[in-house]
């Protein structure tokens, strides 16, 4: 299956998207093993994440979700994402939920984000071909926690696209509003625990 998978991938996007998904395969196979998903589940949703990416816009257009927002026509760059779960499904057989979810949420994220989700979103960042400075600090950002490392990639995300007034996809932004509610949830929590010592 993931020969058949790997053969035809290689067929359907350029080289270079090829070994980068092959790189974000293997990041999202170590990352599951590290943090508690399924390794091999990871492994193939890190190899079909990108594959629609070849389409042309109007190919792309035709896979959407029926959820997909008006506003997110501005922004052709996340359509690969939103177009994967059809794609992939036509393309490969391929129907099991979170790998289709995690293809969909891979490009923008959501606000009800599960861990598998987040490996796919951390992977295609912190994988080994990655060389910009932040992709360190995502790897070591990823030794604290997922979580961690999750807010740090949609921080860097959400600043690119404002730095470069570029539209901010909404489910991004709610992503990151959950994820800021969560962080304070803790530190109330970690608080009153002191308080009570
Ligand atoms: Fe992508
Ligand atoms: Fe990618």
């Amino acid at each position: 299956m993931i020969e058949y998978i790997i053969k035809r991938l290689k067929n359907m996007i350029s080289p270079s998207r090829f070994s980068h998904s092959i790189r974000v395969a293997e990041e999202a196979r170590k990352l599951a093993i590290h943090f508690g998903e399924d390794p091999e589940k990871s492994y193939l949703t890190g190899l079909l994440h990108d594959s629609a990416r070849a389409l042309s816009v109007q190919e792309m257009v035709r896979y959407l979700p029926s959820f997909f927002l008006p506003i997110g026509y501005s922004v052709p760059a996340i359509f690969h994402a939103f177009a994967g779960p059809r794609f992939i499904t036509e393309q490969f057989g391929i129907t099991d939920y979170s790998i289709l979810r995690a293809v969909c949420w891979h490009a923008t994220a959501c606000e009800d984000m599960n861990n598998f989700d987040k490996i796919l979103f951390v992977a295609d960042l912190s994988e080994s071909g990655r060389r910009f400075r932040e992709s360190d600090t995502i790897r070591q950002v990823l030794q604290i926690g997922l979580q961690e490392a999750f807010m740090k990639v949609l921080a860097l995300k959400v600043n690119y696209l404002l730095a470069n007034k570029k539209i901010i996809y909404p489910t991004s932004l709610e992503a990151w509003n959950k994820t800021v509610a969560i962080c304070i949830e803790e530190m109330n929590d970690k608080a009153q625990k002191k308080e009570k010592l």
